[in-house]
């Protein structure tokens, strides 16, 4: 596949995957999406590989949500695949048998915040922001968010920041569990890689067998098709109309709860 908004570069045993897209911050349109799928299927298939960093272009963002000029357009129906095919993408991601380290750069927002949470570790840059305001929108997190924040930080402070659609600092995210390290941004992918080239001295199947393990303890999460559900019925509110208009003009929501 030729690749138009993600850069490769692989060196050696890990392979660097940049989101770049940077005039949108990154957002995931559904070519991104798809991209970072084939990627992905790549990198599993290929056995010169043996990790994977995941970072955004630029200064400013990670990824800063789904592509939100292409949710406005959603309807019931075909919500419920885009919130499927998301939790797919981020569940390969999750189950990767080789270490994925999300090297977040700026704002991990929505479905960006939730791409972070499928990978199985997450550095941060001091400037970086996390949050899943969804809600803001009219909808709730579609991407597996409502299951993986509330597995990392426990279900009080998750439901706090599902429910207030707030950000909070890479300070904070680091206090909540939610980063492993927080770093200044240039010395990101460096600790990033000596994340990664500590693991790389280890033995390759007992690092996968671990993966494996620590993702079955949740296993039995019927959750995923909970959120899918709850998606596709928030796509025909009124308030979603309202919330993705809201942000495409640049002015405040106003909610009528229908
Ligand atoms: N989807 C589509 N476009 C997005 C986007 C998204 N999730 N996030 C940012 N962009 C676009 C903006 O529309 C803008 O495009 P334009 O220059 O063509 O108008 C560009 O990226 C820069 O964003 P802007 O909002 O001008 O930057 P900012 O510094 O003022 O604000 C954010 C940064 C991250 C706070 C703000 O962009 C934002 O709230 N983004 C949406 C976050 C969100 O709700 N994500 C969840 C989606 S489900």
């Amino acid at each position: 596949m030729d690749y138009k908004n993600l850069l490769l570069e692989k060196n050696e045993n890990l392979l660097v995957i940049t989101i770049n897209r940077e005039s949108k911050l990154n957002a995931l349109n559904s070519k991104t999406l798809e991209e970072i799928k084939d990627a992905f299927q790549n990198a599993y298939d290929d056995e010169s590989i043996r990790a994977i960093i995941i970072t955004g272009k630029g200064e400013k963002a990670f990824v800063a949500g789904a592509d939100i000029s292409e949710i406005k357009d959603l309807n019931e129906l075909n919500a419920r695949k885009f919130s499927e095919e998301g939790q797919e993408i981020f569940q390969s991601i999750e189950t990767c048998p080789k270490p994925v380290i999300a090297a977040v750069n700026g704002f991990a927002l929505g479905g960006g915040c939730e791409l972070a949470l499928a990978c199985h570790i997450r550095i941060a840059s001091d400037n970086a922001k996390f949050g899943l305001p969804e809600v803001s929108l009219g909808i709730i997190p579609g991407y597996g968010g409502t299951q993986r924040l509330p597995q990392l930080v426990g279900k009080g402070i998750a439901n706090e920041l599902i429910l207030t659609g707030d950000m909070i600092s890479a300070q904070r995210g680091y206090e909540i569990g939610l980063v492993n390290h927080v770093v200044p941004q240039e010395q990101l992918m460096e600790k990033a890689k000596g994340l990664v080239n500590k693991i790389l001295k280890k033995a390759p199947l007992a690092v996968s067998h671990a993966i494996d393990c620590i993702n079955a303890s949740f296993s039995h999460n019927t959750g995923y098709q909970t959120e899918a559900n709850a998606f596709s019925s928030a796509i025909k509110t009124d308030d979603f109309v309202e919330g993705t208009s809201a942000f495409l003009e640049k002015r405040k929501a106003i909610f009528q709860g229908k």
